[in-house]
Formats: structure tokens, sequence, C-alpha cells
């Protein structure tokens, strides 16, 4: 089986799992920057951590002579059978379509009846997509409240999973400009920060000062967020929307935009119905285990200054989900460009 990755209306062909990793017998031809989105993918959907099938959570992945790691590569041959012989190549099922969250999937049928998950009453005159972002942007505060801020310095902490563990964050923002800099603590080697900018044009990353690469994702989702965040006017970010349906999310029902982005990629965006804000944002990779998600809920909206921001933002793709809680905002302060250069 052969995976190309499609820039532009040509296939060029991509480094692949089989040259740059050591011990590849299945995922040969897969793309190599595929590999930690479908790892993360297999423990998501098997609700288990690295070592379940390595020799640890941080290293050792090319290491052989594991019965989870073995049963995996048989797991992934039929996952992509199943696929090429039934579905035309298309990624219908995964890991998650048995597996379901648990390592071990008991042959079983259920017992009592399963409720259906039902889309709510579709309305009949279907609201335009203007509509829906002219309610957004009114919700946040105004056109011309949101003229009046230029720039933002926040204070915010980003909570981990357990609930426990938090690392302070600066978030700056100027313009379309944006900054996050998360200080992981450490008594140890003292306090690494990891600083994320989009600085206009492009997306960085460094860690106390030192460039980590991007995958081409990951740049995006950075670049999204800085775009979002500075401008409520969606339709200068999204050069195609379509409203969709009217659906529910924790039982509030929200519409559902599908945005196209100017690579031609697809995100989902929710808006609350009653109050019109945004609510989830969806975007999504594809990968040799179909589309790995990136997704954001934005909650808690407070007032700061006459518009609204989004005070909880929980963040997650399979296998990884963090929280972000903002505890300060001050609007108009001055910002050194500097602060968001390479
Ligand atoms: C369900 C089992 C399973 C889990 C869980 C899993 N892996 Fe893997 N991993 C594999 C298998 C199988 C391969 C080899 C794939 C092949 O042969 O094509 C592999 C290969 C790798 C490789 C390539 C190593 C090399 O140089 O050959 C890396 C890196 C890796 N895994 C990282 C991870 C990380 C990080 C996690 C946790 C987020 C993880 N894996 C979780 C089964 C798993
Ligand atoms: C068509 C359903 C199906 C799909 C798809 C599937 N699995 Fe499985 N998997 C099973 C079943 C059933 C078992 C238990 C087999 C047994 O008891 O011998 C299992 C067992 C396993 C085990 C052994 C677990 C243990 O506790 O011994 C691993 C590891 C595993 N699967 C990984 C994967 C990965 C990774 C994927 C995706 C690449 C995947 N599976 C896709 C049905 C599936």
């Amino acid at each position: 089986m052969r995976f190309f990755a499609i820039s532009g209306n040509t296939q060029t062909k991509v480094e692949t799992a089989g040259q740059k990793f050591k011990s590849i017998k299945v995922l040969n031809e897969m793309p190599a920057d595929q590999m930690g989105k479908v790892m993360n993918m297999m423990a998501a959907s098997l609700g288990v951590n690295c070592k379940f099938c390595h020799a640890s959570n941080d290293g050792d992945y090319e290491k052989e002579g594991f019965e989870h790691k073995d049963m995996a590569r048989k797991m992934l041959k039929m996952t992509f059978d199943l696929n090429k012989n039934y579905f035309e190549g298309r990624p219908e099922i995964n890991c998650n379509s048995c597996h379901q969250g648990k390592s071990h999937p008991q042959p079983s049928f259920p017992l009592k009846p399963v409720a259906q998950e039902t889309r709510p009453a579709q309305p009949e005159k279907k609201p335009s997509v203007e509509e829906i972002l002219a309610k957004y942007e009114t919700a946040l505060g105004g056109r011309a409240n949101l003229a009046k801020i230029t720039s933002r310095a926040i204070k915010a902490q980003r909570i981990e999973p357990d609930g426990k563990t938090f690392e302070d964050e600066e978030i700056l923002q100027k313009g379309s400009k944006m900054s996050v800099t998360t200080i992981y603590p450490s008594k140890q080697y003292g306090d690494y920060a990891v600083k994320e900018i989009f600085d206009g044009t492009a997306a960085l990353k460094f860690g106390n000062g030192a460039k980590i690469e991007l995958k081409s994702d990951e740049t995006e989702q950075i670049k999204r967020e800085a775009e979002i965040f500075a401008n409520p006017n969606l339709k200068a970010i999204y050069p195609k929307m379509d409203f969709r349906f009217v659906d529910k999310i924790e039982g509030r029902e929200v519409l559902m935009i599908l945005a196209t982005n100017s690579d031609g990629t697809r995100e989902r965006l929710y808006f609350d119905m009653m109050n019109g804000l945004l609510v989830r944002r969806v975007a999504s990779t594809p990968t040799v285990l179909g589309n790995f998600q990136f997704q954001v809920d934005y909650a808690e909206y407070k007032d700061f200054g006459g518009v609204k921001l989004p005070t909880t933002l929980n963040f997650a793709v399979p296998n990884i989900r963090w929280t972000r809680k903002v505890l300060e905002v001050k609007n108009n302060v001055t910002i050194d460009d500097a602060k968001f250069a390479r």
C-alpha cells in the first residue's frame, strides 16, 4: 500500500516512516510525520499509554519482543485490509471501531435497547452564515467595542488532565499577532519556557529559545487560534463557510458551520443557538487511520472592557488534552513587536 501527501495538484513523495524510523514492518509507506498521530490514536482507542506496547513511555520505541506491539501490527494489517477490501480504501474502520477505549474488546451484544442519539429538530428555514456570524459579533460585544481593543496582555493557566498540575501562561496579542508562553517549572533543571508565536504570517514554536519544528497541522492550529482570537470576522479567515445542521453539545442546541480553509481542509464551527457564541471548533488532519481530530471547546465567556472572551478553553487531540483558564485580561497595553519576532 502506498500513501502520498497531496500538495496542490501534484503528488509529492514525502519521507516515509520506513525511511525515518528504525524498526517498521507495517507502516513503511506512511508519511513519517503521521507517526505521532497514529500512535496517539491507537493509544486513545485502546485506553492505554505508550508503555502498553513499548518498553517505556518515553523512548525505546524501536525495541522488539513485546506481545502487544506484535499484536498491534497484526491489528494494523487487519484494519487496512478491511478498509481496502470492503470500503474502497476509505478509512472507515479504525482501532476504535472495535476497541472503544478498551484494550481487550469483549464479544457481547446489547441486552437492552441502547438509546439512539438523534439530532435535534432542524429549522424550517436554514439560518444563513451571515446571520450566524452577525449574531456572534453582537454576542462578543459588537463591532464598535471590538474595534476599540487593539492589544491584550493575559495571565492564564494551563491545567493538565489530572486537574491538579498547572503551569503559568502569558498570552500577548497585538492585532493579528499572538504569543503564548507556558512555563514548566522544574526544581531539578530550572524553568522550561515553551513559546508559541503567530507573527501575522507564520507560526513558530520555541523551547527555552531553541526552535521546535512544527508539523504543518500544528502550524495551522496555532495560526487559527490567533486569527479567531484577534478577529471575530470569521469570513476573513475561512474562504468558504456553509451552515450544515442544528446539533447538540452538552444539552445545548448549536448551529454547525462547515468552514473550508484556503488549503482545502475543513473545520467544524459550532455556535450556541441561544447566545450566539462560538462554543467548539474541530479541525482534522487525515492519517492512515482516518482523521486525527483537534478540538477546542470555548466556554465561560466573560466581559473584558466591553468584549467577551472565553475564559475556559478545553483543548483535545486523541490521547492528549489540557485546559486553559484565563485569569486576568489587560486591554490596550503597549506590547513591543519584538515579543512576536522570530
Ligand atoms: C497498541 C500498541 C501501541 C501503542 C499503545 C503505542 N505504540 Fe508505538 N508502535 C506500535 C507498533 C506496532 C509500532 C511498529 C509499527 C510498524 O512496525 O509498522 C510502533 C512504533 C513506534 C515508533 C517507531 C519506533 C522505531 O523507530 O521503529 C514510535 C516512535 C512510537 N511507536 C511511539 C509511540 C508513542 C509515543 C506512543 C504513545 C503515545 C506509542 N507509540 C503507543 C504499537 C504501539
Ligand atoms: C474488527 C475489530 C477490531 C479492530 C478494527 C481492531 N481490533 Fe484490536 N482486538 C480486537 C479483538 C476482538 C481483540 C481480542 C482478541 C483476542 O482475544 O484474542 C483485539 C485485541 C487487540 C490487542 C491485544 C490486547 C490484549 O489485551 O491482549 C491489541 C494490542 C490490539 N487489539 C490493538 C489494536 C490496534 C492498535 C488496532 C488499530 C490499528 C486494533 N486493535 C483494531 C478487535 C479489533
